[in-house]
């Protein structure tokens, strides 16, 4: 089946929608939104904490601390401009979000609500500050909620329940994509002037992780195969606090609360590692205090997990800003979070790295930063490089508002002024190729076993700590479970409603995604924000403050590198 809209977004989390919402509010665009999920279950409705941004409700604050705190969270590795604008954005989409109506949590005089997240301070790094603007700790939720409405409101068209296939170019211009809808099987190519990848993030390439089934990282993986490198993948981030064995999200707004992080000894172990932030460190360090807490056996009962300490707190600030939170270890651990300790673990949280665009969210290859006419990426599928090493928690948020709304409105003059490209004769040629073989195989390998493999693998080698030595047995399991994935066969051989054959093509996007992570892991030898190696301890700026980007060629991957933009702080230390 063919469609034609001016504007294309694929992904309808809350970078896709605020891209679409400001294509549909200009006269005369025809816009279509692409979902794999039905909108209100995107993986932005999983964001509990809050949305920072310096707005000052209750003590001073700057857009240009906001900018500081982001520089020196990511480890340096952070493209400055891109940070500066969107700290300085981050205050009029908080209000303008607030405009849609978003219920946020309020102070006693009616003012948005603020609360403390980790490296977020004041004065350039002198002490913490309330800067994360919440909704209780559901605020991707309602988020996702009120950019939805908003886009019902404004006649977005919304194709719900369709997998994204392919990405179509001619001639070097990006002029639709194919998709696979889920109900039936039918395979529909979508023609547009330009399109927005917002397809969200991979850490279902991990065994515990926070990302909701969905979050495979398919329109990365896709970009990837049409020869588009990825910029910075192996800095993941690890969230200190996931439910233990269920690394469910369990938000820091809770230690913002006053929550503190223990050992086995009954010991606030934050102290002796990060003794002006403590538990608000960032989340990479916290994850790295968790790891030797744990090898050096002060885990729980000497296992690989620590507690989250609430009981101080009482009851009505736990009910009242943390109701999500004690909802799941109420439901999933049998615990109440108001008198007993919450075991928890680093859970695999969130991509930094990913498809490189500039600020516009136009998608820009190579290492000279040149633009892909027609193709724009926003939210955790894009690396606009905000987020260096490590990203600050809140800044997810923060990005996909801002960048999907610089994104769609980029993308709103786009449209206006170009025509459409015609497309390639056949353009669903090699997605009704790969479905076609994928429902015609009748014996071979198991997706879900490769899966659970890889996801082991990634877990034990690609995780917190990383060693040359570990990161090559995990190259050559992933190497193997490529091959075994050429042949992989389905037992369901359907058309519609077929979920294994969509997850048989997320376990090969995945694949893809975890050969480059690794691949970029080996190339950085030294350590920087969530790339921990302790074969190479420590930051060395000399050989690698570079974004890394990885090609995916017919010789094999290839690792190249680009600068980073410091136009605004000179790298130091990390100290908190
Ligand atoms: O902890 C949290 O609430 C997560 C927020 C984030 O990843 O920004």
């Amino acid at each position: 089946m063919y469609h034609r809209f001016d504007a294309i977004v694929v992904g309808a989390g809350g970078a896709g929608l605020m891209a679409a919402l400001q294509l549909a509010q200009t006269p005369g665009i025809s816009t279509a939104v692409i979902s794999k999920l039905y909108p209100s279950r995107s993986h932005t409705g999983a964001a509990q904490g809050g949305i920072g941004a310096a707005l000052g409700n209750l003590e001073e604050d700057h857009p240009e601390w906001h900018t500081f705190d982001t520089v020196k969270g990511g480890d340096y590795l952070v493209d400055q401009t891109a940070a500066d604008v969107m700290c300085h954005e981050a205050v009029e989409s908080v209000y303008e979000l607030e405009h849609y109506g978003l219920p946020f949590s309020r102070t006693p005089d009616g003012k948005i609500a603020q609360r403390r997240f980790g490296g977020h301070t004041r004065n350039f790094g002198e002490a913490p500050v309330r800067r994360s603007c919440f909704a209780a700790d559901r605020t991707g939720h309602m988020i996702l909620q009120t950019l939805y409405q908003q886009c019902i409101k404004h006649e977005v068209n919304f194709y719900s329940e369709f997998q994204l296939l392919d990405l179509v170019f001619n001639d070097g211009v990006c002029c639709g994509i194919v998709a696979l809808n889920i109900k039936d099987g039918e395979i529909h190519t979508f023609h547009a002037k330009a399109v927005l990848f917002a397809t969200g993030g991979f850490g279902r390439a991990w065994k515990i992780t926070s990302n909701a089934l969905s979050n495979t990282g398919d329109g990365v993986a896709i970009a990837y195969r049409h020869g588009i490198p990825l910029e910075d993948m192996e800095l993941y981030q690890f969230h200190p606090t996931g439910v233990y064995k269920l690394g469910i999200l369990l938000t820091e707004g809770a230690r913002g609360e006053g929550g503190i992080l223990r050992n086995s000894e009954g010991e606030r172990f934050t102290e002796r590692y990060a003794p002006t932030l403590l538990d608000l460190a960032p989340r990479d360090m916290v994850s790295r205090f968790i790891y030797q807490e744990v090898r050096e056996g002060r885990g729980i009962n000497g296992g690989d997990f620590v507690h989250l300490d609430l009981t101080h707190l009482g009851a009505e600030v736990v009910e009242k800003k943390l109701p999500d939170l004690a909802d799941f270890v109420r439901t999933y651990l049998g615990l109440d979070p108001v008198r007993e300790l919450i075991p928890i673990q680093p859970t695999a949280h969130y991509a930094m790295g990913g498809i490189p665009t500039d600020i516009d969210g136009r998608v820009i290859t190579g290492e000279h930063n040149t633009p892909l006419p027609g193709f724009y990426a926003a939210g955790e599928c894009a690396c606009v490089s905000v987020h260096g090493a490590n990203r600050l928690g809140t800044n997810s948020l923060v990005d996909i508002v801002v960048f999907g709304r610089r994104a769609g409105r980029h993308m709103a003059r786009y449209v206006q002024e170009t025509g459409f490209t015609q497309l390639p004769q056949k353009p669903d040629l090699y997605a009704r190729e790969q479905v076609g073989q994928l429902l015609a195989r009748e014996t071979g390998e198991s997706a879900a076993r490769i899966r659970s493999a890889l996801q082991e693998e990634m877990m034990d080698k690609v995780s917190v700590v990383r060693s040359e030595e570990k990161l090559r047995a995990a190259q050559r399991t992933v190497r193997q479970l490529k091959e075994q994935y050429r042949h992989v066969a389905m037992q369901d051989r359907q058309t519609w409603y077929n979920s294994e054959l969509h997850e048989t093509m997320e376990v090969g996007y995945l694949l893809d995604l975890s050969e480059s992570i690794i691949a970029g892991a080996l190339a950085r030898e030294e350590s920087r924000g969530g790339h921990y190696r302790e074969d190479y301890p420590t930051r060395d700026d000399v050989n690698f403050l570079r974004h890394t980007l990885v090609y995916d060629t017919p010789d094999g991957l290839q690792i190249r590198y680009k600068p980073v933009d410091l136009s605004k702080f000179e790298p130091k230390e990390r100290k908190y």
